[in-house]
């Protein structure tokens, strides 16, 4: 057992973040993990928007204004304060280029082993992650406002800062239930 495989299987996302964030030091690092991730092609299909501060609150406006006619103050009120969740959220995106022999699914799998890599660098360092998406994540209203290209997709919202208390542990599968051999 390897420190890094121990310290795979001790990971948790955790929702109850509070501040201080990730400052520069950490985030620069964990960037550089994140561009480590196992990429066809060298594509780079991924980018990052770190969001903290005020950028929260109009993050939170952003996904209430756009949410749609449907939607009742309740609702509103939650996407408005939902951002606020953690003291810096980074918009993971997928930026896939049209490419002869590497497909665009290929790239997004690409951006999510980058995301996963980049979670892990942030646990690392001693923060608290929590990957979500929600229907923000899919409404071109908000990857729009966002800067988001019409091939590009918010893959997730990594919310991140200092752990306020761990969440019960999850309970994880056992490798049987999900790994056979083939042929049997
Ligand atoms: C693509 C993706 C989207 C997710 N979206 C949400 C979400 O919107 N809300 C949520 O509570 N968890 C979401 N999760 C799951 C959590 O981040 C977390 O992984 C899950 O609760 C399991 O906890 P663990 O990471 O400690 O095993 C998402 C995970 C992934 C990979």
């Amino acid at each position: 057992m390897t420190a890094i495989s121990d310290f795979i299987l001790g990971r948790s996302s955790e929702p109850r973040l509070q501040a201080p964030a990730p400052g520069p030091g950490v985030l620069a690092r964990a960037f550089a993990c994140a561009a480590r991730a196992p990429d066809h092609g060298l594509l780079r299909p991924w980018r990052y928007l770190v969001v903290e501060g005020e950028g929260l609150e109009r993050l939170g406006d952003l996904f209430a204004d756009t949410y749609g006619p449907e939607a009742d103050e309740k609702i509103l009120a939650k996407l408005r304060k939902s951002p606020l969740r953690a003291p810096m959220v980074i918009i993971a995106i997928a930026s896939p280029v049209e490419h002869p022999k590497i497909p665009a699914h290929e790239q997004v799998l690409s951006a999510a082993a980058s995301t996963t890599l980049l979670e892990l660098a942030l646990q690392d360092a001693g923060f608290g992650v929590m990957w979500r998406t929600g229907s923000p994540a899919y409404n071109p209203a908000v990857t729009e406002a966002l800067g988001l290209s019409k091939q590009e997709s918010v893959i997730g919202f990594i919310y991140t800062g200092s752990v306020i208390s761990a969440k019960p542990a999850v309970p994880r599968l056992e490798p049987t239930v999900f790994v056979s051999r083939w042929p049997q």
